[in-house]
């Protein structure tokens, strides 16, 4: 199974457009409302967003998208929510992401596979000093991961799982040479003072996940969730950007929230750098105002 957001939308792409655009490629007309309303492509905007590194880590940014009165899930999974207009800009994100951090929740609820992308994008991201495809990195404590998984046996690079010291060691050889295992500790990260806010005992450190992820040369980490990693990113002040795409739709239900965890002291004001639109979908761009 392979339903992560990027590969579900293709399901939900040919019920949505109906029979006389099926076989054509999805071309979203996106208009971008603010700061001034013009008609934009995505692609070309997510790259050309200013994203510079804070000192120590990566830049990073969570996309997530929310149906209208906030669910975060359909039956378990992402995919019901999102149209074809999520799928474009979702592609966009992941172009412009050296790594592609994901929890383990989300990684098994969605059955991730490996970062797909055309071989044009593929040039464009050669062209501009990154490596072809976004690299896949988890994080578990469990590292309850199927190692016959597509997001392992397809992965054009191993990806990165980042676990705790005392992770099952057979869990661990099951891996073998099908993910690159690292136990980062809290000196490979500055916590900033903000220590147990942003995890509970026994979990991976973040801010030493990002630290690691910055010296092997990643400028610009893309989050995909889910909700519990989110709320420790953000207990940790450890977002830098928050895409959101708000689905015109109703879900109820029980899923969490964006991010889930504990509450700030304090709450961290965004600038907002755009809003576009396209069939009803809304597309937030959040930035810390740092
Ligand atoms: N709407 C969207 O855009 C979107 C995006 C992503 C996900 N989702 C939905 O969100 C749901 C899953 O989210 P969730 O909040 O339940 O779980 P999650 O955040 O995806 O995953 C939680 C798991 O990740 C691992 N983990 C997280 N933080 C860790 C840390 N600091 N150290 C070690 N391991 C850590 C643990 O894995 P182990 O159990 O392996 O130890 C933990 O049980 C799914 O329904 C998914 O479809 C929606």
């Amino acid at each position: 199974m392979a339903s992560q957001r990027g590969q579900v939308r293709k399901a939900v792409r040919v019920s949505a457009m109906g029979p006389s655009c099926q076989g054509h490629r999805y071309r979203a007309r996106v208009r971008q409302l603010l700061p001034e309303p013009i008609s934009i492509d995505p692609a070309e905007a997510h790259v050309a967003a200013h994203r510079p590194p804070p000192t120590g880590r990566p830049w990073v940014l969570l996309n997530m998208v929310v149906s209208a009165d906030g669910a975060t899930a359909v039956d378990g999974v992402s995919g019901e929510l999102g149209g074809p207009e999520d799928k474009v800009v979702f592609s966009a994100l992941r172009a412009v992401a050296d790594v592609i951090l994901v929890a383990a929740g989300t990684a098994r609820a969605e059955g991730y596979g490996p970062p797909r992308t055309s071989a044009r994008r593929q040039a464009e991201r050669v062209e501009r000093g990154q490596a072809p495809f976004p690299r896949l990195a988890l994080v578990t404590r469990t590292l309850d991961l199927d190692p016959a998984a597509a997001m392992f046996t397809e992965a054009p690079e191993p990806p990165l799982v980042y676990t705790v010291p005392d992770a099952p060691a057979d869990r661990r050889s099951a891996l073998g040479d099908r993910a690159e295992l690292v136990t980062p500790t809290a000196a490979d990260g500055d916590d900033g003072g903000r220590g147990d806010r942003r995890r509970g005992p026994g979990d991976v450190d973040l801010a030493a996940v990002l630290a690691d992820l910055g010296r092997r040369g990643a400028r610009t980490v893309l989050v995909e969730g889910g909700p519990a990693l989110n709320g420790q990113l953000v207990a940790g002040d450890l977002v830098d950007e928050l895409d959101v795409t708000l689905a015109p739709a109703l879900v109820g239900g029980e899923s969490a929230r964006v991010a889930h965890g504990p509450a700030l002291a304090v709450p961290t004001g965004l600038v907002l750098a755009h809003l576009w639109e396209a069939d009803g979908v809304l597309f937030a761009r959040y930035v810390r105002d740092r």
